[in-house]
């Protein structure tokens, strides 16, 4: 393995002064060969500096750091988070017909009880058979943070013209302002109220929740017949006063960022209907079967890995953009960020030793065309190259409205184009001649105009934007994490990086309040000091 990575790092470094476009002229065969379709998605990588020797070489990365084993022992059900001893399972969620078996004990039952029991839920509440204590519900505000308000909210704005249920709504903030402005104008008696948390002791969820029953108690006679909880901590929910009925659980082995496909996807649930939630699940159970079954070097979540190590720990490139060119995948940037990030941004390897190489980059992104009037101009100009995964519709959901389609097709494929090709000096010179100017004033100007290209991009090409093809995606970018961190020896499944801060915050807590509260650092107290005086 260390050998592979060296002989990465020497490959790029004799690459030296090519370019993208030169691997292009090298190969007639490149945009086919660079570029891998399965079960309905494309994935081209062939705008990249990764040549033949290149691929091979992470091929080769991939094989030795044995993905096949770790991608087994996950869907057995080995207890692969191994820094919390837990099984990891949230592909189980998706395949409801399989069978998995968890310290001898066959988990499907279960999972397939509580699916039954959420899709009952959501017919009677749909159809109005469950109805709040004003009639039928309007409104579903999920209250629940990270991977209890990401997936779900992710994809509810990404399949809004599949919705037909009540409208649907986000709180995750302790910010008051979230849960204020977003209560603002609801109706207690036809609203319902998830509390979404696995732990049901998150303090941003607990804190929202119990100002959710404040407003919801001033107007309805029993709030808590309006709450529903989707939690493994049966006790707490218990003790928060909600009905077992309407308590949707799930395993330990189910983590937080890949939760979205179980109870903590059901305001997707109510807003699409169950049909359309199980599309999703199968879309997912699709690209599992994608990623158990098709070999390295034709395995889209295998490859897309590759092309992240590449660009990232082997290319040395701080962050990577994702740019779906499709406003209703608005929150997906922001998804793939606790995904990808809380999986694999961690500095210690597997086996307690300091990791051989870098984590994994920051992931961040916008939808286009919107970015491109923002912050394209560093991508296209700025000293740092930034890696864009581009993700492309090929129809969209408004055929009276299909010459947007084309211009929004039309600048991803230019952007991707752009970014490879640049514009030299001298056809800014071109440019600034044809304007008029001369000598060097021409070349002064002509600077500002030049376009160094050779920016590595990737394409997703997906046919529409439905259940199906999102569950698709999504378990896609899942196993994309999961494979990186395999090959860079970390476990994907735990996140104890949040915890510090989380604990901090409680003891800081009394020190904003003026209470003693000894052991802060004078920078921590003279800030709290000066917040205490504003507030005065
Ligand atoms: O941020 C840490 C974290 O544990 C995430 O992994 C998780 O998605 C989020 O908090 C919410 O946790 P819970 O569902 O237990 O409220």
């Amino acid at each position: 393995m260390t050998d592979l990575w060296s002989r990465l790092t020497s490959h790029r470094i004799s690459q030296g002064d090519q370019r993208i476009t030169d691997l292009f002229e090298a190969d007639a065969g490149r945009a086919a060969a660079f570029c891998t379709e399965a079960d309905g998605l494309v994935f081209d990588w062939s705008k990249t500096m990764i040549d033949a020797p290149a691929r091979d070489l992470l091929l080769a990365l991939a094989q030795g750091a044995d993905i096949a084993e770790r991608r087994a022992a996950m869907f057995r059900g080995d207890r692969i988070n191994e820094t919390e001893d837990r099984a990891v399972l949230h592909t189980a969620l998706r395949n409801l017909s399989g069978s998995v078996t968890v310290d001898g004990e066959d988990v499907m039952p279960a999972v397939r009880a509580t699916h039954e029991r959420m899709s009952a839920f959501a017919r009677d509440l749909r159809s109005g058979a469950f109805a709040g204590q004003g009639g039928k519900i309007t409104d579903v505000v999920n209250i629940g943070i990270g991977g209890s308000d990401l997936g779900p909210y992710m994809a509810v704005l990404a399949l809004a013209p599949f919705h037909d249920g009540p409208r649907t709504h986000f709180v995750s903030n302790v910010d008051g302002a979230d849960i204020a402005d977003t209560l603002k104008g609801l109706d207690p008696a036809t609203t319902l109220v998830i509390v979404a948390s696995k732990t049901f002791t998150t303090i941003e969820t607990m804190t929202n929740a119990r100002t959710a029953r404040d407003w919801m108690a001033a107007r309805v006679a029993d709030p808590a017949a309006q709450f529903v909880a989707l939690s493994s901590a049966a006790d707490r929910t218990a003790d928060f006063g909600i009905d077992p009925s309407r308590v949707f659980g799930f395993e330990n082995w189910v983590g937080g960022r890949y939760s979205v496909w179980g109870p903590i996807g059901l305001s997707l649930m109510l807003a699409v209907g169950p049909e359309n939630f199980e599309r999703f699940l199968d879309g997912g159970a699709a690209m599992d079967r994608h990623f158990q079954t098709a070999p390295l070097d034709r395995n889209l979540p295998v490859l897309l890995a590759l092309v992240g190590i590449w660009h990232h720990q082997v290319c040395g490139y701080p962050t990577r953009a994702v740019l779906p060119y499709d406003n209703r995948l608005l929150r997906l940037p922001a998804y793939l960020q606790q995904l990808e990030m809380e999986s694999n941004g961690k500095r210690v390897a597997m086996d307690g030793s300091d990791l051989a190489v870098v984590s994994g980059p920051v992931v961040w992104g916008e939808p286009g065309t919107n970015g491109q009037h923002a912050f394209y101009q560093l991508i296209h100009q700025g000293t740092m190259p930034v890696p864009c995964e581009f993700i492309l519709a090929a129809r969209g959901h408004e055929p009276d409205l299909a010459h947007h389609h084309i211009l929004l097709a039309a600048n991803c494929l230019a952007q991707s184009e752009a970014l490879m090709r640049g514009r030299s000096l001298d056809e800014a010179r071109a440019l600034m001649a044809a304007k008029g100017l001369e000598g060097a004033e021409q070349d002064r100007q002509a600077r500002h105009r030049v376009f160094p290209g050779n920016r590595p991009s990737t394409t997703l090409l997906i046919p529409q934007l439905t259940p199906y093809t999102l569950g698709q995606v999504v378990a896609l970018y899942e196993h994309r994490v999961f494979v990186e961190g395999v090959i860079l020896g970390l476990n994907s499944f735990d996140q104890w990086g949040v915890e510090l801060g989380k604990e901090l915050a409680l003891k800081v807590e009394p020190l904003l309040k003026g209470e003693p509260a000894p052991g802060h650092d004078p920078s921590t107290e003279h800030l709290a000091g000066l917040f205490r005086a504003l507030r005065a």
